[in-house]
């Protein structure tokens, strides 16, 4: 089923650092495979594993990021840390509805969802991701 991306993976998103850009590639992925999984009218089990998956290597993703935030003392750790905390937070109770609106045949709050982690993370690489790149680059991370 050649279904459109959810997240189109190209050189708009990518901030110049191959260790973060290969983390946000294989998240990006994750979403848009929860999101054909829904088109494909997958069952809870390969969506709850989908799901599992992205909640795992969301917290991979951050604790690197946190990690080069504390080596560089990154200035604004603290600010971008606390939008990693209200994603997470939010990512559970989005596992929660999610598998919920499904259980329930409610694919139009699934897509919500779904619409929400695209904008969340479309901004939150763009913008706030984008902050530290030139720190970063300056510290030798290429
Ligand atoms: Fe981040």
């Amino acid at each position: 089923m050649a279904n459109m991306a959810l997240i189109d993976w190209n050189d708009s998103l990518k901030l110049g650092i191959a260790v973060v850009d290969r983390q946000h590639e294989r998240l990006v992925g994750i979403i848009n495979r929860l999101h054909e999984a829904t088109l494909e009218g997958r069952g809870t089990d390969v969506i709850g594993e989908i799901i599992d998956e992205l909640i795992i290597y969301t917290a991979t993703h951050f604790s690197m990021e946190e990690k080069y935030f504390a080596q560089f003392e990154y200035p604004d750790a603290e600010e971008h840390k606390r939008e990693h905390d209200a994603l997470i937070e939010k990512v559970s109770i989005f596992a929660r509805d999610f598998e919920k609106a499904l259980r329930s045949s409610r694919p139009a709050q699934a897509a919500e969802l779904l619409q929400f982690l695209q904008i969340w993370w479309r901004y939150h690489m763009m913008e706030t991701d984008s902050k530290f790149v030139d720190l970063f680059k300056k510290r030798g991370l290429t």
